[in-house]
């Protein structure tokens, strides 16, 4: 379980540079999603984290941290990819920001005990076998009443796997006209099969987080709205609904219902140190 540090390397190889953008970035599913995550987790340390020492684990591209550090975080950041921390480090230099890039292993966190007063991490405990351990790792070095935030796209049904459907559909439409036979009954998948993505339920990470010393813990099944294949304008058509539906797409999140668990694409979870 869980892809090797290696994958990592060759993974973040691949990625150009991702670097949230200054102008209100919203055109489509893509940017909908990020920019609702990042205004999601920047009111809620705001509202709830004694302080604005941060530290990002697992930070790849680095673009939470970027939005936090750009609303006056101090920011560590830290991976075991050396190539997703030179990527995380270029997008802060080229917005002028300021972190600290560390490269190490969440299983074994080189920071002393309750340094900081947010330790956050994104669609990363989903790839270890056991979460339990890199939780406790994460939970020692926040400050006691500090936050601990997390969130992960998990292998599970929702409604992204019946768009899943429609996104092979759509590729394999576009395959057949362009004459690449091979590719034509190729399944596109969110989750692709190499991504070592564990089918943990949210009530586990809810028993990790407690387990680790956090209380008030908080789980939620988020994120109602799948990535679909469409064309270009079809996408800005998709973005201008998904933007209309804010209201409803914030109420989802945090509506606990059976519905949600089945419908919602993402868990979103955070606590506070005992
Ligand atoms: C899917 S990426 C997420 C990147 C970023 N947080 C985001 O949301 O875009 C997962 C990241 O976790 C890192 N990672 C996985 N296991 C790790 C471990 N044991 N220690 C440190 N980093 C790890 C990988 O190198 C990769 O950069």
């Amino acid at each position: 379980m869980g892809n090797s540090q290696k994958w990592w390397d060759e993974f973040w190889t691949q990625q150009t540079s991702n670097v949230i953008s200054a102008k209100d970035n919203d055109e489509t599913w893509h940017d909908l999603v990020w920019k609702a995550g990042l205004e999601y987790w920047y009111d809620l340390f705001e509202e709830l984290a004694p302080g604005k020492k941060m530290l990002e684990c697992g930070c790849g591209s680095a673009r939470v941290s970027q939005y936090m550090a750009h609303h006056g975080y101090q920011c560590t950041l830290l991976d075991y990819s050396e190539k997703a921390l030179m990527l995380g480090k270029s997008n802060f230099d080229s917005l002028s920001l300021d972190g600290q890039f560390v490269i190490g292993d969440i299983n074994h966190l080189c920071f002393p005990d309750e340094q900081f007063d947010v330790v956050f991490s994104g669609g990363v405990l989903e790839f270890f076998a056991d979460a339990q351990k890199p939780v406790n790792e994460m939970v020692r070095v926040l400050k006691p009443g500090g936050v601990f935030a997390s969130n992960m796209v998990p292998r599970k049904f929702s409604i992204q796997t019946i768009a899943d459907l429609e996104r092979t559909l759509a590729y394999s439409s576009r395959n057949l006209v362009k004459g690449r036979f091979r590719d034509v009954f190729k399944r596109v998948q969110y989750i692709p099969p190499n991504y070592n993505v564990n089918s943990m339920s949210l009530q586990d990470y809810i028993g990790f987080c407690e387990k680790a010393g956090l209380t008030s813990v908080v789980g939620m099944v988020t994120s109602p709205f799948p990535d679909v294949a469409l064309p270009q304008l079809g996408k800005k058509l998709y973005a201008s609904i998904m933007k209309k539906l804010l209201p409803q797409w914030r109420k989802f999140n945090l509506s606990k219902s059976r519905w949600t668990e089945v419908w919602g694409t993402s868990y979103t979870i955070y606590g506070i140190k005992k």
